[in-house]
C-alpha cells in the first residue's frame, strides 16, 4: 500500500548535487512485526545505580521468529552528559560487543530498589538528559534538560495516514526500534557508506551496517566498516543550534531507515544498547562519544608527512626509483609503502629473496631511515594453508583459526587457500605478536597496514580444496576468482536468518564473500555475531604488537573498522576510482570518520583504479594534501601515478604539500587535540559554525581544525571554485595579502588556477607554522612563524591558538614535564595597539629541543606603519637582544577592489628576525601608526 506523507524539510543541496526537494515520498506500511511490550516493574537502584525494569510481551507474532517474552531494561546516567539505555532478554544471556574489546560499564544482573513510577528519571541534579517512558505499550524518550528538546522518542505517533512506525520488537534474530525526529534534525554518520548526496543523511537513502569488502565506488552500500552512531544537529527557530549523538552499540548486521520524520533500526541480533550524548556543540558530542569508545590514537609526527604506495612495485629497484623520483622533483615524501609485492606468493611475514633481496632492502632502509623516512608494508589476516609455511605451522600448533564444523574454516584470498586467525582468542594475540616480532627482525618496518579484514574471502560458503584442479591455479590472471570447491550453506538460521539485511547492496547472503556466519570463534562465539568486529579485534592486537616492538608509537592502517577502532588505527577509504565523482565522495567519508572517532583518514589520492587523467590527479593532490592521512596509492593495472609523473601534478604537489609541511605543527597539535578530546582533524563546516545552517550540507569544502577552510576544485575543466564562507575575514594561506569577506551567506566564486587550491584562515585565530621541507624530520627543525589573524581592519579584536610539541614517537602523547610542551598564543588589538603573548605549559621540553619562533605575522591590521619600537619581553624581562628584529609590512594599505567586493588586498605585518625560545613565555607590543 502506498500512502502519501506530509511534506517535510526542503533540503538545499550544494551546487553539484542535483537540486532535490525532499518531500512527498511514499511510505510503505508493512504488516506489523510485533505489538510491543508492557512495563511490568521498574525500580530505582540505590546510590545512583540507575533504573532496572522488566518488560512483558503483549501479543506474540511469528514473523522473523518468536518474540523474546521477557525483557530487562536498564537505564543509567553514566555521566552528566551520557545516558545509557540497555534492553536485553531477561531470562537468557545474549551476545553483546565483548566488554574486553570495548571496555565499558557492566549492566547489573539484578538489584533491589525503590519502585519508580514518575514516568521520568533525571538521575540527579548533575545530569543533562532525562529518561521518560510510557508503560503500555512500552516506549521511551530522551530529553535534554536545558532546552527541553526531545532527542529520541520510541513511542509511535499516529496520523491520518497510519502509524509512523511499529512498536519495539525483540526476537532472537530480529530487533526493531524507531524514533520520531523533528523536521529540524540534520543527521550525520551511520557508516561506512559512500554518500553521493554529501555528509548529511538524506531521507530514504539506505543505510546497511555490516562489514564487507565492497569497493567505495558502490554508493549507499555497507562498506568496510560498521559505525552505528549518528550526530543530530538542530537549529530551532531563532535559537542557536545544538547537537547530540546517539550510539546503538551492536555488532550484528542492521538496516537503518531514515524517513525524514523517523528513524528505524532493524537488527538481526544482539541487544539494544543505546548511548545518548547530550552535546551541545558538535565538538562536545565527539568528546563525549570518544570518552566512551576510546580516544583517537596518537599518531607519530611522520605520519602527517606524505605517503606513496602502489600495488605493483615489482622489485626493490622500482621502490628506490620512486624515492629518487620524489627527491629529484623536490616533492615532499616521508613514507614509502609496499603492497604485497615484497612477499613470497602473497604470504604474510615473508620476504621475496629475488625481487626484494634482504641485504639490499636493509641497506635501502638504513639509508632512508637516516633521512627520517619510514617504510610500511601490507598484511592480510588470511594465512596460507601449507604445512611447509612456518607461520601457518605455528598457528596450527596454537590452534587459533576460526572453525566451521570443528575444522579451521577454509577460504581463499590472495595467497590461495587460507585460514583466518581468530583475534578474539587470547592465544591468537600472542601468536600474532610473535609473528610481527619475527618479521620485524627480518625487515625493520615502521608500521603495518592491515587489509582485507572484513574479512574478505573470494569464495562463499563451505569450501574444500578441489580434487580436480590446483588452487590457486598456476599463472592465473584473475586470482580473485574462487577456485575452491564450495557449496552455499542455507540450512542454518545463522547463514540464512529470517530477516535479510541488504548485504553488499544486492541483498546477498550474510556469508557472501566472507566467513560463513555459522563459523565459530573462541568460546563458541558465532561469526554471525562477531562478523563486524573482526577488523577491530585485529587492529587491537596489531597495535599492541607494534607498541611492544620498539617502545615507539604504533602506526596501524586498517580497512575494516568498528566502534572504537580509532583508538588503535588510521583508516583509508578503500578501493576508489580515479574519477571526479570519487574525488568528491572522499570528502564525506573523511568527515564521517572524524565523527566516528577515527580522524586519521584519507582516500587513495588520484584513485586506486583505473588510470586518472592528469587533470584529475592534479586536483586530487590539491585536496589530498589536506586529508589528515595523505597517501597516493594505485592498482597495478593503472599506469604509474606518482606525483612526479606529470609536470602539472608535480607543480601542484610542491604547492599544496609545501603548505601542508609548513602546517605540520598545526596538524600535529590537532592530533594532540584529537587524542585528548576526540576533536576531528578534518571537520564539517558546522563544527565551527553550528548556527550557520547553510553549511549543514556542505561537502565540497571542509575545515582543518577550527579555522582553516579547504575548498578544492571538484569539477573537470574548471579554474574557479564556488565557496560558501560563514561571516568574517578569511585570509588566503598561500598569499596572505588576499582576504575574502563574505556577504549575505552567498557562494563566492574564487579563482582556482591549475596549480592552486584555495585554503583560507579564519579571523580571531593564531596558528603555528614552520618553514616546511621535503621531510617532516627536517621541517620540524625550522623556526616557527606564528600567524595571528584579526578581523580585517577591526578596532578591537582578540585571537587565540596553540601548539603542542613532544618527541614525536613516544608511546604516550600527553602533557608531561620534560616530555612535551603546550604553548597557548594570544593576541589583542585595541586602537592600533597590538599585543601578542604566550602562555607556556611544561616549557622545559621545547627549551631543551631549542625550538625557536623566528617571525610573528599579523593579518588584518589597518595601517602599514609603526609609531614606536616593538617591545619584547621574555619570561617577563625586557629583551635586550632585539637588534635583529625587523618590522616588515607588505601588501597595500588601501583597499583594492578585485572581485565584487569579496577579495581585498590587506596588510601583512611581519615582526621578523626574532629568536624567541618557544618554551619561554613571551609578550610583544607595538603601536600601529603612520609610516
Ligand atoms: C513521544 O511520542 C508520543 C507519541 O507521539 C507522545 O505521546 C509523547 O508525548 C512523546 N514524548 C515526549 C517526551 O515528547
Ligand atoms: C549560536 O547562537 C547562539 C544563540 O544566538 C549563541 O549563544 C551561540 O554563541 C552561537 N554559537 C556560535 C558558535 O556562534
Ligand atoms: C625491476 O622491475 C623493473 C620493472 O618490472 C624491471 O625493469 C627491472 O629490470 C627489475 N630490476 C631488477 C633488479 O630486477
Ligand atoms: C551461492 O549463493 C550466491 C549468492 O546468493 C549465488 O550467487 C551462487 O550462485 C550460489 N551458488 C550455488 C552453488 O548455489
Ligand atoms: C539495497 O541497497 C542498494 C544500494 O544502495 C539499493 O539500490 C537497493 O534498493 C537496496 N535494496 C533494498 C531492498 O532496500
Amino acid at each position: 500500500m502506498l500512502l502519501p506523507t506530509s511534506s517535510s524539510t526542503a533540503v538545499v543541496v550544494v551546487f553539484w548535487f542535483a537540486s532535490v526537494l525532499i518531500c512527498c515520498f511514499p511510505r510503505v506500511l508493512h504488516a506489523r512485526v510485533g505489538y510491543g511490550y508492557s512495563l511490568s516493574s521498574l525500580k530505582e537502584l540505590p546510590d545512583g545505580g540507575g533504573l532496572l525494569g522488566y518488560l512483558q510481551i503483549k501479543t506474540s507474532t511469528t514473523t522473523y521468529g518468536s518474540d523474546v517474552p521477557n525483557l530487562k531494561l536498564f537505564v543509567k546516567h553514566e555521566s552528566g552528559d551520557r545516558l545509557r539505555i540497555h534492553i536485553t532478554d531477561a531470562d537468557k544471556e545474549r551476545w553483546e560487543v565483548p566488554y574486553d574489546l570495548l571496555p565499558r560499564e557492566k549492566v547489573p544482573g539484578a538489584g533491589t530498589g525503590r519502585e519508580q513510577n514518575h514516568h521520568e528519571y533525571t538521575g540527579g541534579s548533575g545530569t543533562r538528559l532525562v529518561f521518560g517512558y510510557t508503560n503500555d505499550p512500552f516506549g521511551f524518550s530522551v530529553r535534554r534538560k536545558s532546552d527541553g528538546e526531545v532527542l529520541f522518542n520510541s513511542s509511535s505517533s499516529s496520523s491520518s495516514s497510519g502509524d509512523l512506525f511499529g512498536p519495539m520488537v525483540f526476537k532472537d534474530q530480529y530487533l526493531e526500534i524507531s524514533t520520531t525526529l523533528p523536521a529540524s534534525a540534520a543527521l550525520y554518520g551511520l557508516g561506512e557508506n559512500t554518500q553521493p548526496g554529501g555528509i548529511r543523511i538524506r531521507p530514504n537513502d539506505p543505510y546497511t551496517l555490516y562489514t564487507n569488502d565492497v569497493s567505495a565506488i558502490k554508493l549507499n552500500t555497507d562498506l568496510y566498516g560498521s559505525h552505528p552512531f549518528y550526530m543530530d544537529v538542530r537549529k530551532i527557530g531563532g535559537e542557536g543550534a545544538s547537537a547530540h549523538g546517539v550510539l546503538l552499540l551492536n555488532s550484528n548486521g542492521m538496516d537503518v531507515f531514515y524517513r525524514g520524520d523517523s528513524l528505524t533500526y532493524k537488527i538481526i541480533g544482539g541487544v539494544f544498547d543505546f548511548y545518548f550524548f547530550a552535546g551541545t556543540t558538535p565538538l562536545e558530542v565527539v568528546d563525549q562519544y570518544t570518552t566512551l569508545i576510546g580516544r583517537p590514537a596518537a599518531m607519530p609526527y611522520w605520519a602527517f608527512g606524505f605517503h606513496q604506495c602502489r600495488w605493483g612495485y615489482k622489485n626493490l629497484s622500482v621502490v628506490e626509483a620512486v624515492v629518487e623520483g620524489y627527491r629529484q622533483a623536490k616533492i615532499p615524501l616521508d613514507v614509502i609503502w609496499n603492497d604485497d609485492d615484497h612477499m613470497i606468493a602473497h604470504r604474510d611475514f615473508t620476504l621475496n629473496p629475488v625481487n626484494y633481496p634482504r641485504p639490499k632492502l636493509l641497506e635501502f632502509l638504513t639509508k632512508i631511515h637516516a633521512l627520517g623516512m619510514k617504510y610500511i608494508v601490507i598484511n592480510d589476516p588470511g594465512i596460507a594453508v601449507d604445512p611447509n609455511y612456518d607461520v601457518y605451522r605455528r598457528a596450527m600448533e596454537q590452534d587459533i583459526f576460526i572453525k566451521h564444523d570443528g575444522k579451521p574454516y577454509l577460504a581463499q584470498v590472495w595467497p590461495g587457500p587460507v585460514y583466518f586467525p581468530d583475534f578474539l582468542n587470547p592465544r591468537s594475540a600472542s601468536w600474532w605478536i610473535d609473528e610481527i616480532e619475527r618479521f620485524h627482525r627480518l625487515v625493520p618496518i615502521d608500521g603495518l597496514w592491515i587489509d582485507m579484514n572484513e574479512a574478505s574471502n573470494f569464495c562463499t560458503g563451505d569450501c574444500k580444496l578441489p580434487t580436480t584442479h590446483s588452487c590457486p591455479i598456476p599463472g592465473n590472471e584473475k586470482p580473485w576468482i574462487c577456485c575452491l570447491d564450495c557449496k552455499n550453506i542455507t540450512n542454518t538460521r545463522w547463514d540464512d536468518p529470517p530477516y535479510k539485511i541488504n548485504v553488499s547492496g544486492i541483498g546477498a547472503p550474510l556469508g557472501y564473500k566472507t566467513i560463513a556466519t555459522s563459523a565459530e570463534h573462541y568460546n563458541g562465539i558465532l561469526e554471525y555475531n562477531a562478523h563486524s568486529i573482526y577488523g577491530l579485534s585485529e587492529a587491537v592486537v596489531t597495535h599492541r604488537a607494534l607498541q611492544g616492538l620498539k617502545g615507539k608509537r604504533p602506526f596501524v592502517l586498517t580497512r575494516s573498522t568498528f566502534v572504537g577502532s580509532g583508538k588503535y588505527a588510521a583508516h583509508w577509504t578503500g578501493d576508489n576510482q580515479g574519477d571526479w565523482k570519487n574525488l568528491r565522495y572522499s570528502i564525506s567519508t573523511m568527515l564521517n570518520y572524524g565523527m566516528f572517532g577515527m580522524p586519521m583518514v584519507g582516500s587513495d589520492i588520484c584513485g586506486f583504479y583505473p588510470q586518472p587523467t592528469e587533470e584529475l590527479c592534479n586536483r586530487w593532490i590539491q585536496l589530498g594534501a589536506f586529508y589528515p592521512f595523505s597517501r597516493d596509492h594505485a592498482n597495478f593495472h593503472s599506469p604509474r601515478q606518482e606525483l612526479y609523473v606529470w609536470n602539472t601534478v608535480a607543480e601542484s604537489a610542491r604547492n599544496a604539500l609545501g603548505l601542508r609541511y609548513k602546517l605540520l605543527p598545526y596538524l600535529y597539535t590537532l592530533n594532540y587535540d584529537a587524542h585528548v578530546s576526540g576533536a576531528p582533524l578534518a571537520r564539517p563546516v558546522f563544527f565551527s559554525f553550528p548556527n550557520f545552517t547553510k553549511g549543514y550540507e556542505l561537502t565540497t569544502q571542509f575545515l582543518l581544525g577550527e579555522s582553516i577552510m579547504v575548498s578544492p576544485v571538484l569539477k573537470k575543466q574548471s579554474t574557479v571554485v564556488k565557496v560558501l564562507f560563514p561571516p568574517g575575514s578569511w585570509y588566503n594561506m598561500f598569499d596572505m595579502t588576499k582576504v575574502v569577506l563574505p556577504k549575505d551567506d552567498r557562494y563566492i566564486t574564487l579563482d582556482a588556477p591549475w596549480n592552486e587550491i584555495n585554503v583560507h584562515l579564519y579571523q580571531n585565530t593564531i596558528i603555528p607554522m614552520q618553514e616546511g621541507g621535503l621531510r617532516s624530520k627536517d621541517a620540524r627543525k625550522t623556526p616557527f612563524t606564528i600567524v595571528v589573524a584579526f578581523p580585517l581592519k577591526a578596532e578591537t579584536a582578540e585571537a587565540v591558538g596553540k601548539v603542542f610539541v613532544d618527541d614525536d614517537e613516544s608511546t604516550e602523547m600527553e602533557l608531561a614535564d620534560g616530555k612535551s610542551t603546550l604553548v597557548v598564543f594570544r593576541a589583542s588589538l585595541d586602537g592600533g595597539k597590538v599585543r601578542v603573548w604566550s602562555d607556556v605549559k611544561m616549557g622545559a621540553f621545547a627549551r631543551e629541543k631549542g625550538f625557536i619562533i623566528g617571525t610573528v605575522r599579523v593579518l588584518g591590521l589597518e595601517s602599514t606603519g609603526i609609531s614606536n619600537a616593538v617591545e619584547i619581553k621574555i619570561d617577563g624581562e625586557v629583551s635586550k637582544d632585539i637588534e635583529n628584529v625587523r618590522f616588515v609590512s607588505s601588501g597595500l594599505a588601501e583597499t583594492t577592489k578585485l572581485e565584487g567586493d569579496t577579495k581585498k588586498r590587506v596588510t601583512v605585518v611581519d615582526v621578523t628576525g626574532l629568536g624567541l625560545p618557544l618554551g619561554k613565555k613571551f609578550s610583544m607590543t607595538w603601536q600601529m601608526g603612520v609610516q
